[in-house]
């Protein structure tokens, strides 16, 4: 099938690779002319791990091209999915303002029959407003005809090409059965359920998913803190809890709290989709307080272990919001490092991936070229993400090289009975502290 994917960020390149390598021919569209001259010349604006490869594997093979001009994008697909930002106003409703300029856009550029699709995570009722929008936009003197279907992602960063291929679920929303087919034959060669629904519900399903998810993050810090008071073992905890399949294992790590760009921005936006609809979404404003209240406490276990941080010297392992992505939105990092900094600590951080990034975010910190470099004399070690070369950092050699070998563990990553035996002080998040 010819394929159009408005919008190249990180879901919109993912949808685009991932559908020409089950050997569609896609085109990507994006307004930045930048990052089009990027991905024509091989490479990819963001880190994002497999992807690269089926960049330029598909554009090799012709699969894949790319364009600043959605009427090309339009004029070469029979299907368009629309994949631009949706990001949070001050209200915490979505501004929708770029769905509607690429919509407008689409429609002017219309000369046959197209299938619209909303990938981009969108309010309830979105596709309405896209039909309308069309309609109004739609060239008069062509015979120009078009669907709206929603088809929302579930794609995780830094797992999005394996969440792609094998998702646990497909998701569309269509208003006619023509949609429903045209969609089931683009994902045919995909092993997964296809949940078929209206627009609106689908819309709901992925507001509601993530929701659900960031709700469970939050109960389980939430019991961390019990667990910390009593001497109890999260982790423990968490097992227990996990192996019954109503409630599963995953998504109950108790950390520093949840960030990104998805979970933060799409809590805002259901909450205030609820509020809009009459309904009382209180619950998730206790979510986001806990997930707030998960940083602070961090910052207060630090502070109330280390006293005046005036001059100490901290060394912070992994900086953006989870590891195997270089994404610091909304990382738990920066409020934590902003707070230690106004105190006047001094900080040495080290990502593997998202040192770039941070450099624009956290101007006054010092960067360390490895991990041991931040141990490097320090008071104090907190790890704030969970990169798998940390879990295999050698730990002797970090106490040797640090003044004071006391770590904080933001993600659970160590054994605490291991980093007694070494003779570390060792503060966790639910578990007993080793001092
Ligand atoms: C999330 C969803 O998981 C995807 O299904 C969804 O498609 C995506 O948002 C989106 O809406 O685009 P993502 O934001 O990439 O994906 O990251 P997650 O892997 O879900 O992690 C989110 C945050 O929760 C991270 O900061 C992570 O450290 C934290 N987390 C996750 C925990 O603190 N504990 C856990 O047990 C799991």
């Amino acid at each position: 099938m010819n394929i159009a994917v408005i919008g190249s960020g990180h879901v919109g390149l993912v949808t685009g690779a991932c559908f020409a390598d089950l050997g569609h021919k896609v085109i990507c569209a994006d307004s930045d002319a930048k990052k089009i001259q990027t991905l024509k010349s091989g490479k990819i604006p963001f880190f994002e791990p497999g992807l690269l490869d089926l960049v330029v594997k598909n554009a090799a093979k012709k699969r894949l091209s790319f364009t600043t001009s959605i009427a090309t994008a339009v004029k070469r697909s029979e299907v368009i999915f629309i994949s631009v930002g949706t990001p949070t106003k001050e209200s915490g409703e979505a501004d929708l303002s770029s769905v509607e300029s690429v919509v407008t856009q689409i429609a002017r550029s219309l000369t046959g029959y197209r299938l619209v699709v909303e990938k981009s995570t969108v309010p309830v009722e979105t596709g309405n407003w896209i039909k309308r929008t069309m309609q109004i936009n739609l060239p008069k003197s062509r015979k120009a005809d078009f669907d709206v279907a929603s088809n929302p992602e579930f794609l995780r960063e830094g797992a999005a090409v394996q969440d792609f291929m094998k998702p646990d679920r497909i998701v569309v929303g269509v208003e006619i059965k023509l949609s429903e087919k045209i969609l089931s034959s683009i994902y045919e060669s995909i092993d997964a359920p296809i949940v078929v629904t209206d627009v609106n519900s689908a819309e709901i399903i992925k507001h509601a998913s993530n929701s659900f998810l960031s709700a469970k993050i939050s109960f389980i810090n939430m019991v961390s803190r019990l667990c910390e008071r009593v001497g109890a073992d999260i982790l423990k905890v968490s097992e227990g809890m996990g192996y019954d399949r109503r409630i599963g294992p995953s998504f109950l790590s108790a950390g520093i709290g949840f960030g990104g760009f998805c979970f933060p921005k799409d809590l805002a936006a259901f909450i205030h989709i609820g509020e809009k609809a009459g309904a009382d979404f209180g619950m998730l404003k206790e979510v986001i307080n806990i997930n707030e209240g998960q940083k602070k406490h961090f910052i207060r276990l630090v502070k109330d272990t280390l006293w005046n941080l005036n001059g100490k010297k901290i060394g912070v392992l992994g900086l953006s919001f989870k590891p195997d992505t270089d994404d610091m939105r909304f990382a738990p990092a920066i409020d934590i490092i902003r707070s230690l900094r106004n105190d006047g600590a001094d900080i040495h951080a080290f990502d593997p991936e998202a040192m770039p990034v941070a450099k624009t975010v956290l101007r006054d910190i010092r960067f360390a070229r490895n991990p041991y470099e931040t141990a490097r004399s320090a008071d104090a070690l907190l790890c704030l993400t969970e990169w798998k070369e940390f879990r295999e950092i050698d730990l002797a050699r970090v106490k040797r090289l640090m003044k004071r070998p006391l770590i904080f563990d933001g993600r659970n990553m160590y054994d605490p009975k291991a980093l007694g035996e070494l003779g570390f002080e060792y503060v966790s998040i639910g578990r007993p502290a080793v001092r």
